[in-house]
């Protein structure tokens, strides 16, 4: 049986934090769909397409990894794909009450399972908030973001740098 999963998110960039998780679900499921967040009410840095092409240039080495854009509930994604799976990164106990909530309702209003993937220690202050304040205040980002983020960051906040 060919199991496929889905790894949700904004990836608002994408980061060596999310790059470990879909490395280590592409190793060990047949078919990874990375699915990234269209909020038309939130006003992220990157656009959805920017997103996605950071993402398409981070992940391409990865023949069994696929790249979605989703609006609206991932259950919904999910269900009109045939994926029964959602696959998670796990950093911190602080991760953990809102992404048990988020799990038991997907399960429930879905029947769509959640596997969490326990962050790689290296990689666990990582996050995309945290990397747009690093690149903002002109900081280092070498090994936390891709080398096509950190460029697209410094494009994006180079100006935006404080005394
Ligand atoms: O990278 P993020 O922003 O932490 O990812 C959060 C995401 C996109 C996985 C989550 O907000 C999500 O699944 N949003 C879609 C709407 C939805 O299904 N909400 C959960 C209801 S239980």
């Amino acid at each position: 049986m060919s199991v496929a999963a889905v790894i949700p998110g904004s990836f608002d960039p994408i980061t060596m934090g999310h790059v470990d998780i879909i490395e280590r679900a592409a190793s060990r499921f047949d078919q990874v769909t990375v699915a990234v967040l269209e909020n038309p009410s939130k006003q992220p840095l990157f656009t959805i397409d920017e997103r996605v092409e950071l993402i398409e240039g981070t992940v391409a080495h990865l023949g069994n990894v696929s790249i979605a854009r989703f609006r609206g509930l991932l259950v919904n994604f999910c269900n009109a794909h045939g994926i029964r799976l959602i696959v998670k990164g796990l950093r911190a106990v602080s991760d953990f009450e809102y992404e048990l909530q988020m799990a038991q309702m997907n399960q429930r209003m879905g029947d769509v399972e959640t596997l969490f993937l326990t962050t790689t220690p290296e990689f666990s202050y990582l996050s995309s908030s945290l990397i747009k304040e690093i690149a903002r205040f002109g900081g280092p980002l070498e090994g936390f973001v891709p080398d096509a983020v950190q460029k697209a960051l410094r494009g994006r906040l180079g100006d935006d740098l404080s005394p």
